[in-house]
């Protein structure tokens, strides 16, 4: 029984709810936050194509918009023999609003993956460069 297996379990969970009919990638995410809840995500696709959100920023602006704000962990879940590692935009989201947060990749049956996000992202573009905070 590894630390994660509620929070990937979760993930898989929740990509029993995603809306992949265009690519029929169905990605699941589940964010453990700091006071130990835990918000899960699918990824929402749709006709336009670009306006698809991924499983794992739907975990964060759920969690965000539910007024939790410091997170642990996040976990993401697909149906592959690799690991599903989050894309460019979900890593500088997942780093400004969540910060150096573990990443545990898993897919149907397994762990495939475990990264900090400070290695999956480095030399980050965010808010402390623009100098109008801190
Ligand atoms: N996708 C995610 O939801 N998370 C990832 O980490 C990788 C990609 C989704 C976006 C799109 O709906 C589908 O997977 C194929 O790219």
């Amino acid at each position: 029984m590894s630390d994660s297996d509620a929070l990937v379990g979760a993930a898989r969970r929740a990509r029993d709810h995603a809306r992949a009919d265009y690519s029929g990638f169905r990605v699941g995410a589940a964010l453990e936050c700091a006071d130990g809840a835990i918000v899960t995500g699918c990824n929402i696709e749709n006709a336009t194509y670009g306006l698809t959100v991924c499983a794992e920023r739907v975990a964060l602006f759920k969690a965000l918009s539910e007024g939790h704000s410091a997170f642990v962990r996040i976990a993401v879940v697909a149906d592959t023999e690799a690991p599903t590692p989050p894309c460019g935009p979900c890593r500088q989201l997942l780093w400004e609003f969540a910060g150096d947060l573990e990443v545990v990749l898993a897919n149907l049956t397994r762990e495939t993956g475990r990264y900090q996000l400070a290695v999956l992202f480095p030399l980050p573009f965010d808010g402390s460069l623009l100098g109008t905070r801190g």
